[in-house]
């Protein structure tokens, strides 16, 4: 490990000049967490509200799991799934009756996790189903966000995540999001479908609450058209939304769910895809799979994450507090011209931003939330999202609210 002794800006132009410019990070250099605090390398200190997109949810470096992690990596990091390792089925029981399914798929990150449903649903489609070979389709909607593998940009509609990456993996049909009525057409017109995979909120694409009851039917015209419903809770997942899964707000068990990030509490990569055993066992030797997927930090290390979130009533914490955050932002948006809507579930919430006449405006906004001591990013030009590690007290929350307020007013 490098101990920093340059400068922020030091440290700042390496990034630029030796990586790749595939992300902009806001200007500020990160050396230490913990719980809902991260500390700069000048050490100053910043409550995290974005939590490395929904993975730290149980806090920055939380003890427990790093223990879990420091104690595995000293016995055994990597087997490979050549060989049968101690903590795998260890964990492959604790995590399918967390959860409640039969089985599951340990992967890394969340965009192998979905080609790993997308994998599970064709071939699900062609040995289960009956489809004819190479015809399945899955239904997904419009501005999703799933990773960035080339089969998942090619049905994405953000030209950034699209544009020149073709030629696109073909067999996929995108409908407009929270549209039930659309999922229903298309099924009733294409005798093709396999899968329909939806992120119960569409968290990159700010936070999109969809209307009550929209899941249930959704799943529900599944159940009816023998199709897969594929929950993309990658983001959603493991407490951040109120829930243990935002799905449970409809009582919506999907077929196959699909979970990354907050998996480890943001110390490791990990993912999975849980379902039946009918679903996974389409799934033989030698056809899918991954070095690292599975390994015994991985395994040990979720089992932790895991239990925090229960142990810690993670899920119980986001729900009250994303309660009294949305109804303090309410009253804030009432009397502002730039805060317009506040919206999200649990702990997962955006603020859309009034830009007309400075389109930087929400980025603006989040370089003065760093001076004031809070970190933030935008989506897209005029939403920021707000998402803090679920560990955040009532009482650190009225001092973010009262932040975030301070700072907004200051473009008034
Ligand atoms: C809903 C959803 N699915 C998949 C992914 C991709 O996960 P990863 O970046 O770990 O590949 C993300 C990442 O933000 C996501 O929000």
């Amino acid at each position: 490990m490098k101990d920093s002794k340059l400068t922020a800006h030091e440290l700042m132009e390496l990034e630029n000049k030796y990586g790749a410019h595939n992300y902009h990070p806001l200007p500020i250099v990160l050396d230490r967490g913990e719980g809902v605090f991260v500390w700069d390398v000048d050490g100053k200190k910043y409550f995290d509200f974005l939590s490395a997109y929904s993975a730290v949810n149980q806090g920055h470096c939380h003890p427990r799991i790093i223990n879990t992690l420091i104690e595995q990596a000293k016995k055994l990091t990597l087997t490979s799934r050549a060989f049968y390792n101690s903590q795998l089925g260890q964990y492959e029981e604790f995590v399918t009756q967390y959860f409640g399914y039969e089985k599951v798929l340990p992967m890394n990150t969340g965009a192998e996790a979905v080609e790993t449903a997308i994998k599970l649903c064709r071939k699900w489609a062609y040995k289960k189903k009956g489809l004819p070979e190479n015809s399945a389709q899955i239904v997904v909607c419009e501005n999703n966000f799933h990773g960035r593998t080339t089969t998942i940009v090619s049905f994405s509609v953000d030209p950034e995540a699209y544009n020149h990456y073709g030629p696109y993996t073909p067999g996929f049909i995108v409908i407009p999001y929270n549209d039930a009525d659309a999922l229903e057409k298309v099924m009733n017109e294409n005798q093709h479908i396999a899968g329909f995979m939806v992120e119960p909120i569409q968290g990159e694409a700010g936070a999109y609450v969809p209307d009550d009851g929209y899941l249930k039917k959704c799943y529900n015209l599944c159940s009816q058209y023998n199709v897969l419903f594929i929950a993309d809770e990658v983001q959603t997942g493991i407490a951040r939304t109120g829930k243990l899964l935002a799905c449970d707000y409809e009582d919506v068990h999907p077929d196959i769910l699909i979970l990354g990030k907050a998996l480890s509490g943001g110390v490791y990569p990990v993912s999975a895809v849980l379902s039946s055993k009918e679903i996974m066992d389409v799934i033989r030797p030698g056809q899918h799979g991954s070095t690292f997927g599975g390994n015994p930090i991985a395994a040990a290390v979720a089992i932790t994450a895991l239990e925090v979130i229960r142990d810690e009533k993670l899920a119980e914490n986001a729900f009250a507090l994303g309660k009294i955050f949305r109804n303090e932002m309410d009253k804030f948006c009432e009397n502002s011209n730039i805060a317009s809507i506040i919206r999200g579930k649990g702990l997962l919430n955006a603020l859309v931003i009034n830009n007309e006449g400075h389109k930087n405006l929400a980025w603006d906004i989040c370089l003065k939330l760093i001076e004031n001591g809070l970190l933030a990013k935008p989506t897209h030009t005029n939403i920021i999202r707000f998402a803090p590690p679920l560990v955040i007290t009532e009482k650190q929350l009225f001092e973010c609210v009262e932040i975030i307020k301070k700072t907004i007013k200051e473009f008034e």
